[in-house]
């Protein structure tokens, strides 16, 4: 648990190196889905994190709109011990209280046109009595199916400038999924701009948030000695895995309709994936940035009907254990079908066809009830001939491996060879690691902290752009469609475990296999 100390010290610490960070204008945030799992978790722990690091302006208001009966006080109160938990520690009173000055709870039922136009009405008289401009920051935390009509009644109420968006501005964020197939986000796309134009549109992807993700670009942009070697010529393969330990957690109701490929894959997977694959944008203007990730995208080789019976897997979860604790099955899961075909795993190959990379397979798995927690990106570099020390009695050798760790211990790990010391011509494998938290003394930000406040900024850098959802839809639809097809039996896999054999069929036939890279634990050991 993190003492009151160690939090101040880090939001000290947090103050000086924001200095030279911008300042929004104020404005009024409203969370539709405002008593939900993910505004409680995250939007509103970030929320107070940007507060208390002076990040927010000085006028602001975060209105939480949702059915339940609660009034402003009682919103209040949810919202500290929500904030609470989060932090695992008691809030300080007198600044928790001067947070909590801006918090308003509107009560209305989120299908109800007369609840949006007395949102105007509470967002206007607020305004006039702060003194603040109109400026708008509505953020979509509820089911998806809601994101159309919510879009629709905000411009009924006059609520989203449209056209009018540079001053007094209104943006919508819009959560994860963005659609559930092309058709559906295209869908989905022409409703939203009926009320925003895109530019107002701010599609969240946490991933982009994180603080590992960004720093890709600037490994591989503002250091030399990536860039000549981020090919075919030196590249032999690419593996990224997003694993978790968790299983479906009681959102059986949402995963059934997603599966790891909705959930994960399409958006925050192919992030990774577009951010090591693109081309050094022209700068780093929101735009230039998005254009290169998006030519990614729509450079990946399209699957055939037969590619995805060969280079993709799905599975399920069987009943597994985690040390000493049993855990159910998917099958068995509260609000699972005991038919259901959903997929909590995913794995599968892809190419980028493009002068860069072509010919370099990208490896990509994902999954639930997998060993252990870890996101990681490795680029596997080639073997050295086969010559000198390639040879016997020294080789084969392990070729060089660059480890992007996005989470849990953010770091940057290469592999390498090195002579052991001695008389002898002993060579090993080294592993030398640059981590985060260990070098820098502080956790790297919640992702939701910097979206929030690049939202409220008007820097849509972090978010998806409709085009970049558009391509990544297209380019699973071969994938969605054989899913459908009637007959579907999932191959599956203990909880537990690295995902069925499939998935490492999937790079043995290429000669290859899957590696995780742990991050050596205790970095003053001594090699041996
Ligand atoms: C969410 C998914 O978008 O990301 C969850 O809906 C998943 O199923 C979560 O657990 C993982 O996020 P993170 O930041 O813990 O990797």
């Amino acid at each position: 648990m993190t003492t009151v100390l160690e939090m101040d010290k880090q939001v000290e610490t947090a103050k000086s190196s924001n200095n030279n960070v911008n300042k929004p204008d104020p404005f009024s945030m409203v969370i539709f889905g405002a008593t939900g799992d993910l505004t409680r978790r995250k939007l509103i722990p970030a929320m107070y994190k940007l507060y208390l690091e002076k990040l927010l302006p000085e006028k602001f208001s975060i209105v939480g709109f949702a059915r339940r009966d609660y009034t402003d006080e009682s919103f209040r109160d949810f919202v500290m011990e929500s904030i609470e938990s989060m932090l695992n520690r008691k809030l300080d009173e007198s600044t928790w209280s001067k947070f909590a000055q801006n918090l308003y709870y509107h009560q209305a039922n989120l299908d109800d046109q007369d609840g949006y136009d007395a949102l105007r009405g509470r967002l206007e008289s607020l305004s006039a009595e702060k003194q603040m401009p109109e400026n708008y920051l509505f953020y979509l935390s509820t089911q998806p199916r809601y994101f159309s009509p919510i879009s629709a009644h905000l411009g009924e109420a006059g609520l989203s400038h449209k056209g009018k968006h540079q001053k007094p501005w209104s943006r919508i964020i819009i959560e994860k999924p963005f659609g559930r197939d092309l058709d559906s986000a295209l869908d989905l796309q022409s409703d939203v701009v009926k009320s925003f134009d895109e530019s107002q549109i701010y599609r969240i992807d946490h991933y982009l948030g994180k603080e590992t993700v960004q720093n890709i670009l600037v490994l591989r942009f503002a250091n030399s000695i990536f860039e000549p070697i981020w090919n075919n010529k030196y590249v032999d393969n690419v593996q990224i895995t997003v694993a978790e330990t968790l299983g479906v957690e009681g959102r059986a109701d949402y995963y059934e309709k997603s599966g790891a490929l909705r959930d994960i894959v399409q958006n925050h997977q192919m992030q990774l994936l577009s951010l090591v694959g693109m081309e050094v944008p022209m700068s780093l203007h929101a735009d230039a940035v998005r254009d290169e990730k998006v030519k990614v995208v729509k450079a990946l080789q399209p699957f055939t009907e037969e590619s995805v019976q060969t280079d993709v897997v799905r599975a399920q979860y069987a009943a597994g254990v985690y040390g000493e604790d049993k855990v159910p099955g998917y099958l068995h899961e509260p609000g699972v079908a005991n038919d259901s075909v959903t997929e909590t795993f995913v794995a599968f190959k892809t190419y980028i066809d493009n002068w860069r990379w072509a010919g370099v397979p990208f490896y990509m798995r994902a999954g639930k009830r997998l060993p252990s927690r870890v996101t990681e990106i490795a680029i596997h570099f080639k073997q050295i001939p086969n010559i000198l020390f390639n040879n016997a009695p020294f080789g084969p050798m392990d070729p060089n491996v660059l480890v992007l760790r996005i989470q849990p211990d953010e770091s940057i790990m290469m592999q390498f060879q090195v002579k052991y010391p001695g008389p002898a011509m002993k060579i090993k494998p080294l592993k030398m690691d640059f981590s985060y938290s260990d070098t820098f003394c502080k956790e790297p930000p919640e992702a939701y902290e910097r979206l929030l406040l690049d939202a409220a900024l008007g820097d849509s850098t972090l978010f998806t752009r409709s085009d970049e959802v558009m391509a990544s839809w297209d380019f699973f639809k071969p994938v969605l469609d054989s899913a459908e097809e009637p007959g579907i039996i999932l191959p599956s896999y203990r909880a537990g475990t690295w995902g069925p054999k499939e998935s490492d069929q999937l790079l043995s036939r290429d000669g290859r296999k899957w590696e995780i890279f742990e991050s050596p634990e205790n970095h003053d050991q001594c090699y041996i």
